[in-house]
């Protein structure tokens, strides 16, 4: 469907050079593809009235995902203020179909003004969301953009990006790594082989690798649950010190850091457990909420008996 939709708009659209390709430069026609999908009106909308098409001349960063060969390909320039660090301005070209443009025109208004750092929290299933939603074989569309925002970012900053997406080439019809397919199927909680064909197309073609990325899936979501700590049932008292610094340092610490918080150990008594809140956390509103998970975080993983007690 996406490609005949795509020989469609090559056909009848406005096309420009791009790389080796002729590449749809963007269609306000309503094709097949629209009336095929139910699509919200906002995707709709965006798909017929897009934003922010076309090349950016002297674009800061460029961006690249996809290839005509597999059916989607998208373009992403971005203008960045050096000083301010903030995208000044945001373009794209892509070939695909309506959620591709709609995904792409909407990555684009969401990256404006924002810093690097800032623009790389959008997520794909934000993406979705402020299209109010993309069909469930349609998500990939939003992964393209999410990926394209991440190759532009890294050529600004100089990474390559290439080497995020090393690996096995697990699905050969579509190129999809098995680094991508666990990281689609953890950023979006994907346990099905019919969930990653939705967000990465992998498995979407002739089937062949359908088998491994069921063993992928089952690597990713088995491992998850002896990642975490489980509670001990007998501790001496040197254990029970060493587990409740660990659980503190790795369990504890870097959620509160992510809000820029912080907890530092003072003293273990026993049962009694003595810390200082820091950075945010101190004479914050919520802090005796804080206070209180560390308390469960430490009774759940550690001993029933703890009490936290934080220092003035
Ligand atoms: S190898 Fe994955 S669908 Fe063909």
């Amino acid at each position: 469907m996406d490609f005949i939709s795509s020989l469609y708009y090559l056909r009848v659209v406005k096309s420009i050079q791009f790389s080796e390709y002729r590449i749809l430069d963007i269609t306000r026609l309503l094709c097949n593809d629209v009336t095929m999908w139910d699509y919200s009106d906002r995707v709709k909308d965006a798909f017929l009235h897009p934003k922010n098409v076309g090349e950016i001349k002297d674009a800061d960063a460029v961006g690249e995902i996809g290839s005509i060969i597999c059916g989607d390909a998208l373009k992403l320039y971005l203008k960045i203020d050096r000083e301010t660090g903030k995208i000044t301005d945001a373009r794209f070209q892509t070939f695909g179909c309506a959620s591709a443009i709609a995904s792409s025109s909407a990555l684009t208004e969401m990256v404006k003004g924002k810093t690097l750092d800032e623009a790389l929290t959008v997520t794909n299933q934000d993406i979705a969301d402020v299209l109010g939603g993309l069909p469930d074989q349609k998500m990939h569309c939003s992964v393209m953009g999410r990926e394209a925002l991440e190759a532009a970012i890294a050529n600004y900053r100089g990474v390559p990006v290439a080497k995020k997406e090393e690996g096995r080439v697990v699905c050969k019809c579509f190129d999809v790594t098995e680094e991508k397919i666990r990281r689609v199927a953890m950023d979006n909680h994907l346990t099905t082989v019919e969930e990653i064909t939705n967000f990465t197309k992998a498995g979407g073609g002739c089937g062949e690798c359908i088998p491994n990325i069921e063993t992928i899936l089952q690597n990713v979501w088995s491992l998850k649950p002896t990642e975490k700590p489980s509670k001990p049932k007998k501790l001496t008292n040197l254990h029970k010190i060493a587990l409740i610094q660990e659980i503190i340092e790795t369990e504890i610490r870097p959620g509160l850091q992510a809000d820029n918080g912080d907890v530092e150990l003072i003293d273990i008594d026993g049962s009694r457990v003595i810390v200082a809140l820091r950075g945010m956390c101190t004479g914050c509103m919520m802090a005796a909420v804080t206070v209180k998970g560390i308390q469960a975080k430490l009774r759940e993983l550690v001993s029933d008996d703890i009490t936290v007690e934080a220092l003035q």
